[in-house]
């Protein structure tokens, strides 16, 4: 399999965390260029620190990482304290991060990255709402050319919202950076709710964490057993779902997921269903597939991907 060289743009979040986690465990297919941080479960100067408190857990202290936009385009931030807690990383006790923040900012990161990358050689992971991303394509068009995918978690279409009725929360916070970033037409890989909600921390592999007995199995434990209790009382889960380790898991094992290559575009008008993936699931219509949508997973196939290589840290 061919290394992929990606830019990880997060709003950390457990998570997300674990998402980071994994990428950083596994440098023989994944290439970490750098972080950019995002405002989204928690606010930016909180999803910065929470990066780099990441990074200082993987022992991996070297890796850049950027502070991107602190705010949706054209609307207020809504943030995800009671999913994550006020801090955003809840669970765990993790010092405050050493590393620094870089000067640039995650969008002139993302531009100057992109532009000094050959064509189609860089992939981008965003793991929150897609802000920075939609602003970089708006500053330089130009930088499409330069991406070979888009992995992101986001959105739902049988699974429909966990924010509103109708949203996922990473399209709700920003539904005119997921507009911008769907009709971009850079092939994109979605990871909604429809497969994320089947990768569930149960008891065992909870347990499977925890007996990995090294400060990172204990604290992606800590960290999963803090944030399950939302989806626990919202849909009675059997445990934690791990939304975003599904987009860099994708990048190591894609053989593991399966979904349809369809049509999906964002609400961006109604308030009744803003920030809803409108997925064609069906084929009902003649819009043109943009987007291959995620439905499923062979779970304990991504449950042993994932124990192994947190064992590496
Ligand atoms: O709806 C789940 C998504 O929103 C995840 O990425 C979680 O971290 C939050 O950002
Ligand atoms: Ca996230």
């Amino acid at each position: 399999m061919e290394k992929r060289s990606i830019i990880i743009d997060t709003d950390p979040g457990q998570d997300d965390a674990v998402a980071i986690l994994l990428a950083l465990a596994s440098p023989d297919e994944i290439d970490v260029l750098g972080i950019t941080c995002v405002a989204g479960n928690v606010p930016l100067e909180l999803t910065a620190k929470n990066a780099r408190m990441v990074c200082e857990l993987a022992g991996r202290s070297d890796i850049a990482v950027y502070a991107g936009c602190d705010r949706p385009l054209g609307r207020d931030l809504v943030t995800a304290e009671h999913v994550h807690g006020k801090t955003g990383l809840d669970g765990p006790k993790l010092p405050d991060p050493g590393m620094p923040l870089q000067d640039l900012h995650a969008v002139d990161y993302i531009i100057d990255t992109l532009r000094a990358a050959s064509k189609g050689s860089v992939t981008l992971c965003p793991l929150g709402p897609l802000t920075n991303i939609a602003t970089a394509l708006l500053r330089a068009p130009d930088i499409a050319d330069h991406v070979r995918e888009i992995v992101l978690m986001g959105g739902a279409y049988f699974e429909v919202g966990n924010i509103t009725p109708a949203a996922e929360f990473n399209i709700y916070v920003d539904p005119q950076a997921a507009d911008i970033v769907f009709k971009s037409g850079i092939p994109i890989v979605v990871m909604p709710l429809d497969v994320t909600h089947k990768a569930l921390v149960t008891a065992p592999r909870n347990q499977a964490f925890r007996a990995l007995n090294t400060p990172v199995g204990v604290a992606v434990a800590q960290m999963t057993e803090f944030f399950e209790r939302f989806d626990k009382e919202k849909y009675g889960s059997a445990g934690a779902p791990l939304h975003d380790p599904c987009v860099t898991a994708w990048l190591i094992r894609p053989d593991i997921f399966s979904g349809r290559h369809i049509n999906v575009e964002i609400e961006t008008q109604s308030e009744l269903t803003l920030g809803m993936t409108v997925a064609d699931w069906w084929g009902v219509t003649d819009r043109p597939a943009n987007a291959l949508f995620i439905g499923d997973l062979d779970a304990d196939a991504f449950f042993a991907l994932l124990t192994e290589r947190l064992g590496r840290l």
